[in-house]
């Protein structure tokens, strides 16, 4: 997030300020009421079927140790009436199965799967091929996907979809290289330190920490983030001090802490977004780029952050981008058109969320701003921004190239917002964004409160519990909200991870029975944070949340 110049200290210069807007609206009593545009189309309703038939590789970048083991196409082929990117019109039986496709995949004519048999509605089907027919090269390759459908006694009809597939040649030596497993979206590194080890799933936690001031003025704060098992720091630019900044790093890396690298004040500016990616690319602690920070807040020009992620990918090429978007629908698609891991920080917490303290003015879809942009003022805005942000990665087909993270709010007395969240308001925030898919929190900002900070910690000690289920490209997810108690489970094999937050300031319970298949009796408890097993039941604090597995 970024602090926005308050209203006392814009008064004085509202004489010669020119009308300031916030996701394209006007914000200050004496602007006017101007719809701000930008908003992401409702996808039109076809009365006919129609195949949205999508390709994309399993994992980003494969590398050249990857061609002795199979690679993945993972193929979508939904059927749906809404005019979702690339959907065609399609012939389907009035009655009984629908049946499968034929699928053909190729490079430059070169056929990588062929046959592969997919049913029809399906997603993430994944089928194998070969690398070893490619040369790894910078570019990533074009592929072509096919589908053919031939229910018995009916004409073939035949749909085409395209994909990118990255395989690149070794990095340069001691760059690291951080993979999106694009059956789940996780991430996959090797440890931070640089000395070997093997690709594991990492599902970031940790803060935008404070630099200047803060752990510029004090390395052990690096050793202290990591002990407290965070296992992400994002630190917040500027970073005027280099030399500061080169031994921040090297303790990350001496300590084995992921950095995820902020260039918001920069990233706009080509030649110093070059100098600095240039600087911090070979360090084996980078885990990924941050480019726009709340760059629809601020109306940044719409292509800014694509001619970012294309200069970083020349550059690099290795570590994925991210950004955060706060704005509920602006210009939503271009800007995340330039990202791999697009997040969203909605800060609901204690503001007044229809009433503007700041400017004194309503908040509309088309007016004001009151710190949380089109929100209803609870923490579901939290997991409605998710879901939203969800379907339009799925109506755009990105729902597999692109991650989404959330941005729990970590702070408060401030600007909009009175109160300073509880600590287990905290991770009731993170597991909710987890339960809507989330694959990373990183919460704005450290240091924080010791509530804040200890809850945090308690959810990173969790992590490893978590990230085998989550990150599992087998788990079977399902979304269950019971009153106020949001749940998601994921199953791998005959274990479930349940993990639950109780989103009401009052004790709740989850009864385990309401969902088929659950059984409490051996339950492991691996997050606590306010809830327990009782019989069949997850017992709720107020904001309590929990994680167990069954099974
Ligand atoms: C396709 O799958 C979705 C989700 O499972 C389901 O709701 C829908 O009815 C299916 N469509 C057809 C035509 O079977
Ligand atoms: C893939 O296609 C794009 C757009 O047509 C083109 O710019 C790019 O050069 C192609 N990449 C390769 C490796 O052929
Ligand atoms: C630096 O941070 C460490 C770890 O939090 C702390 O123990 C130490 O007191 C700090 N030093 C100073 C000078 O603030
Ligand atoms: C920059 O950081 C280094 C290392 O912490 C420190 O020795 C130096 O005094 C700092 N320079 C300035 C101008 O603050
Ligand atoms: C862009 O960054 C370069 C390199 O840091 C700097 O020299 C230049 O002044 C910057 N340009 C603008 C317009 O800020
Ligand atoms: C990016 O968009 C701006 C307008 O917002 C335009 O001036 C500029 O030429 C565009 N840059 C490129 C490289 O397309
Ligand atoms: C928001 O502020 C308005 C105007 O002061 C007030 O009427 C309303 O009750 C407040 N809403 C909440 C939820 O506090
Ligand atoms: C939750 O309820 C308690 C007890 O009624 C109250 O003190 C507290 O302010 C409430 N917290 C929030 C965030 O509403």
């Amino acid at each position: 997030m970024q602090i926005r110049p308050a209203a006392v200290l814009l008064g004085a210069f509202l004489g010669s300020v020119s009308a300031q807007t916030w996701c394209g609206k006007n914000y200050m009593a004496s602007s006017p009421v101007v719809p701000p545009g930008g908003q992401f189309p409702v996808p039109a309703v076809s009365s006919k079927p129609l195949l949205a038939f999508r390709c994309a590789p399993a994992i980003k970048p494969y590398l050249p140790e990857d061609v002795s083991s199979p690679a993945g196409i993972l193929i979508d082929t939904f059927v749906t009436n809404s005019e979702i990117a690339g959907a065609e019109p399609i012939d389907i039986p009035a009655l009984g199965e629908l049946g499968e496709v034929l699928v053909t995949v190729s490079v430059d004519g070169h056929e990588l799967v062929t046959g592969g048999v997919v049913p029809l509605n399906a997603t993430k089907v994944e089928l194998p091929f070969s690398l070893a027919g490619l040369k790894p090269q910078k570019a990533a390759f074009n592929v072509s996907c096919s589908a053919t459908y031939a229910p018995l006694g009916a004409k073939a009809q035949t749909f085409k979809s395209t994909a990118a597939l990255s395989f690149l040649p070794d990095p340069p030596a001691g760059r690291s290289v951080t993979k999106m497993d694009l059956r789940t979206g996780a991430l996959l590194a090797k440890p931070a330190t640089g000395k070997g080890g093997s690709y594991e799933p990492v599902l970031p936690t940790g803060f935008y920490t404070n630099f200047d001031g803060y752990l510029a003025s004090n390395i052990s704060l690096v050793d202290q983030i990591k002990a407290e098992g965070f296992t992400v720091l994002h630190p917040i630019p500027t970073f005027d001090n280099l030399t500061a900044l080169a031994e921040v790093v090297q303790r990350m890396e001496e300590v084995g802490i992921y950095l995820m690298y902020d260039m918001r004040w920069i990233y706009m500016n080509l030649t110093g977004l070059a100098e600095e990616v240039n600087r911090i690319k070979d360090s084996p602690a980078l885990l990924l780029w941050y480019t726009g920070d709340e760059p629809d807040g601020t109306s940044d020009p719409l292509n800014a952050t694509t001619l970012a992620y294309d200069l970083i990918y020349e550059l690099d090429g290795y570590h994925p981008v991210s950004l955060v978007l706060n704005c509920q629908d602006y210009f939503w698609t271009e800007y995340t058109a330039g990202t791999d891991i697009v997040m969203e920080d909605v800060y609901s917490i204690s503001n007044n969320v229809t009433w503007s303290v700041e400017w004194d003015t309503p908040c509309t879809p088309d007016y004001g701003d009151c710190g949380c942009d089109n929100c209803k003022g609870s923490l579901q805005d939290i997991s409605d921004r998710l879901d939203e942000f969800a379907f339009r990665l799925w109506v755009n087909g990105w729902d597999r190239t692109k991650a989404m993270w959330g941005v729990p709010q970590g702070f408060g007395a401030a600007e909009y917002w009175p109160e300073i969240p509880t600590g287990k308001q905290w991770v009731a925030q993170s597991v909710l964004s987890i339960n809507h898919g989330a694959l990373g929190v990183v919460s704005w900002a450290a240091p924080t409160t010791d509530d804040i900070t200890n809850s945090a910690s308690v959810l990173a000690g969790s992590l490893s519990a978590l990230t085998q289920y989550i990150a599992s490209p087998g788990a079977e997810f399902q979304h269950v909200l019971a009153g106020q108690v949001d749940v998601g489970l994921w199953t791998v094999g005959a274990k479930t991870l349940v993990l639950a937050t109780n989103l009401a300031n009052e004790s709740a319970a989850f009864d385990l029975g309401s969902v088929r298949g659950l059984e409490a009796a051996g339950a492991r408890q691996v997050l606590d944070s306010g809830a327990s097993i009782q019989g069949q039941k997850v017992v709720f604090e107020p904001t309590g949340s929990g994680g167990f597995v069954l099974g």
